[in-house]
């Protein structure tokens, strides 16, 4: 029997660039190995966009078109809605009794976030919700809901998965029944993509990405509006000129050969001639995902079908293990 793997997204925007080289590649390797689920997870991102729901709403559906045209396989991959699952929030209400407030205060990717949302949760965090601080303890019951083993993520959610890996050690403890296997994350080997404007972050908030369904028109647009700097010539040196470093490293994942080698292969010319040439391969590069998803996108029933037969598998797998959790904490009657 195939090992189960689980990862997700939040649908907070369309997918871009750095989904795709970050994570989308590598799920279409790990989807022949694993039993895989993705999941869609709205109710995680409602704990940062509670006051959004039609966004949020809307960017399921973005998010779904973006798997399947990047060539992810409905039979190989089950795909589903975090919302329609009822027994990862019943999960959550359990974990939650096995996890201090302090672990949550100090976990290192939620204090960047509440830090960055400043807007949202004051510039003190004295609007912190319980559900933001909360969202990793939901996330564990992600994973657990379906007993993955195999958690393929980047290195900013190491720290949710260590979390779950504590919570079940903990469970099985305290229960003294094995219900759930401890899940392992997978570290996604490729490297990081810096948004166009320099920011850490490629991100839809920042307005600095590349997205797979973006028009030739847009893509060319883009690139050429992205930060350099005031030298002229291109070449890879990311400690002292990240921004152009940054293009070299996308021309090179395009082309599947190392930043260093793509900054030979272009060669020692002009930003402006090697931004026109960029963004003319990367049009390339994005055509097939990009026709695919015009297809897909004529039939969104057909998209929310597949959702809805993702989401009814991963139910039958959640019922069983939401048994076996109310049977060792003893609350069945
Ligand atoms: N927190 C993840 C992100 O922001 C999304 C996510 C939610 C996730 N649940 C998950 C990832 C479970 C892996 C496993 O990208």
């Amino acid at each position: 029997m195939k090992k189960i793997s689980l990862t997700g997204d939040r649908p907070t925007g369309p997918l871009h660039i750095g989904h795709y080289f970050g994570s989308l590649v590598s799920r279409k390797e790990l989807e022949n190995d694993y039993e895989s689920f993705v999941m869609i997870a709205d109710v995680q991102a409602l704990t940062d966009h509670f006051n959004e729901p039609e966004k949020v709403r809307a960017n399921v559906l973005e998010v779904a078109l973006d798997y399947l045209a990047s060539g992810l396989s409905p039979e190989k991959t089950t795909f589903f809605i975090q919302s329609q699952i009822p027994q990862i929030a019943e999960l959550t209400v359990f974990f939650s009794n096995l996890v201090t407030i302090n672990t949550l205060k100090r976990n290192p990717t939620v204090k960047g976030e509440i830090a960055e949302k400043k807007g949202l949760f004051g510039t003190k965090g004295e609007k912190l919700t319980y559900g933001f601080l909360g969202y990793p303890v939901s996330q564990a019951a992600d994973i657990t809901i379906v007993r993955a083993e195999i958690v393929p993520v980047g290195e900013d959610q190491l720290p949710m998965v260590e979390l779950t890996r504590k919570i079940v050690e903990k469970f099985h403890r305290i229960y003294k029944t094995e219900v759930f296997p401890v899940p392992q994350a997978k570290l996604s080997k490729a490297p990081k993509i810096m948004g166009l404007d320099g920011n850490a972050k490629m991100s839809k908030s920042l307005n600095n990405a590349i997205f797979l369904k973006d028009s030739p028109q847009e893509i060319k647009e883009k690139i050429k509006t992205a930060k350099t700097d005031s030298e002229t010539k291109v070449a890879y040196d990311p400690k002292k000129r990240p921004e152009i470093s940054n293009l070299v490293l996308i021309y090179g994942l395009i082309h599947s050969i190392s930043p260093q080698e793509a900054a030979k292969a272009i060669g020692d010319i002009n930003y402006s001639v090697f931004k026109t040439k960029l963004a003319e391969d990367l049009i390339k590069f994005l055509e097939p995902i990009r026709e695919k998803r015009k297809e897909l996108e004529k039939n969104p029933e057909e998209m929310m079908d597949i959702l809805a037969a993702g989401t009814q598998k991963t139910l039958a797998n959640a019922e069983e293990t939401i048994k076996l959790v109310k049977k060792a904490m003893q609350i069945i009657y």
